[in-house]
């Protein structure tokens, strides 16, 4: 860990001191204890899914991995973390790292993970932890009002939080070009993740999300959850939407890679969501509604649809038709954070809930941006037969040339996702500043 990055993470504890002091006085508790939760075990067997701690945990304690502790905040008071270490030769005992940050909490080593004894005073207790748990704490569990507030405060990202996002970036891309050159030279789904995760140095069950590994039609399928263990004689195209995992931050990253089999549309539609996710991009400053910046990313899929003469109609109609929302049904972007999609997204500063228009229901971000946040940016273009299928019947049915969509489909989708910062000035992209491959594709 470098100095410069210890002293921004002792900044943005200081001030999440301050911020958590402000609002439990604000919301009437004396305290609050977090607990970093617990790996869940498969039914009736002995074996655990993959785990990663609370956010909140996550917000003061960067790491991901620790269960069965807990964190109390009491307003003028050092943080006391209880850092679960049992006694146990069957595994390795977690053990608190040599870093400076470690000096700023009390810590209290338990053997056994359960909750502390609290203070007398009004306490909530935040996490996953049950209804008798929190009887027997004397404390209330997950309040909405807090929770929301301390959701809130997670929104606009500290110094410290920007450098941990910008290095699993740099993680992720290291992935995402290893991912390509297998895919080039003729991997299968398994061999790209596999590529992905040697690169990116990282195990499978520490990433934030399962990577999303795509070959041809399978890079339609929004959220495509296998890996094919042999490639297709010739390729068309590759979908990878990977990420990475530094103290907690998530990158979340998508790149879309012509095969040897791609169609000429297939690249003329590659460049055009290339240069429509830049403009986007350059598009993004405090003050700017994401649910307008949605509205503009189908504006640009309508133009993309009808200068490639995919809809044979005027982008207006595409776009009254609800064309384009059959081609990309998510939204344009999230929040990022310590969750992929982070908390916040739907709220507004009081943390009263913005839900998202009845047209953009996928939408996860639907408040204003403004300096500090962190979100993806990333416009898709698919073919979902699904979705297509009903613009077959009535006015919609000459408005699209079926037979290129459907050799479209062949190819599955292009997504491409940047993730990004609001800064006072506009934007700091960290992902394309750091991705060379794009530069030579
Ligand atoms: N990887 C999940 C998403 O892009 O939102
Ligand atoms: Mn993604
Ligand atoms: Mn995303």
């Amino acid at each position: 860990m470098t100095n410069d990055l210890a002293d921004a993470q002792q900044a943005h504890l200081s001030r999440l001191e301050q911020a958590y002091a402000a609002l439990l006085a604000e919301h009437g508790y004396d305290g609050v204890l977090l607990y970093s939760g617990r790996a869940h075990r498969h039914f009736a067997d002995d074996q655990h899914a993959s785990f990663a701690a609370y956010g909140h945990f996550l917000h003061w304690v960067p790491l991901a991995g620790l269960e069965h502790s807990w964190l109390l905040i009491r307003p003028g008071q050092r943080p006391r973390l209880y850092f679960h270490a049992p006694r146990d030769f069957w595994h390795l005992s977690p053990r608190l790292p040599e870093e400076a940050w470690v000096e700023a909490f009390e810590v209290v080593c338990q053997e056994e993970g359960e909750a502390p004894r609290l203070p007398a005073g009004r306490f909530a207790v935040l996490g996953e932890v049950s209804a008798a748990q929190a009887e027997r704490l004397g404390a209330e569990a997950n309040p909405e009002a807090l929770t929301r507030a301390l959701d809130e405060a997670r929104v606009r990202k500290s110094d410290y939080e920007v450098a941990c996002l910008r290095e699993a970036n740099r993680r992720a891309l290291a992935g995402h070009a290893a991912a390509r050159d297998a895919f080039l030279a003729g991997g299968a789904e398994l061999d790209c993740q596999l590529a992905y995760l040697q690169a990116a140095r990282i195990r499978e069950s520490e990433l934030p999300y399962q990577s999303i590994v795509g070959i041809d039609a399978h890079g339609g399928v929004l959220h495509y959850q296998h890996y094919d263990l042999e490639a297709p004689a010739r390729a068309h195209s590759l979908l990878v939407d990977g990420g990475h995992r530094f103290r907690g931050y998530c990158a979340d990253i998508t790149r879309s890679w012509a095969g040897p089999a791609a169609s000429d549309d297939y690249r003329a539609l590659l460049a055009g969501m290339d240069r429509l996710q830049r403009q986007l991009v350059e598009g993004l400053a405090p003050g700017v509604s994401y649910v307008t910046m949605q509205e503009r990313m189908h504006q640009g899929l309508a133009d993309l649809l009808v200068e490639h003469g995919l809809v044979k109609a005027s982008a207006e109609a595409a776009l009254e038709r609800g064309i384009t929302r059959a081609f990309c049904p998510h939204g344009l972007g999230h929040l990022l954070g310590l969750q992929v999609h982070d908390v916040g997204g739907r709220q507004d500063k009081q943390g009263h809930p913005l839900p998202p228009p009845p047209t953009h229901p996928a939408l996860r971000l639907t408040r204003e941006l403004e300096a500090g946040m962190a979100i993806t940016v990333e416009p898709g273009l698919y073919v979902i037969p699904m979705l297509l299928e009903p613009l077959r019947q009535g006015a919609t049915a000459g408005m699209l040339d079926w037979g290129r969509v459907e050799a479209l489909g062949e190819h599955g989708g292009i997504r491409i996702e940047d993730n990004v910062v609001i800064t006072a000035a506009g934007r700091d992209n960290l992902t394309r500043d750091l991705d060379l491959t794009q530069e030579m594709s």
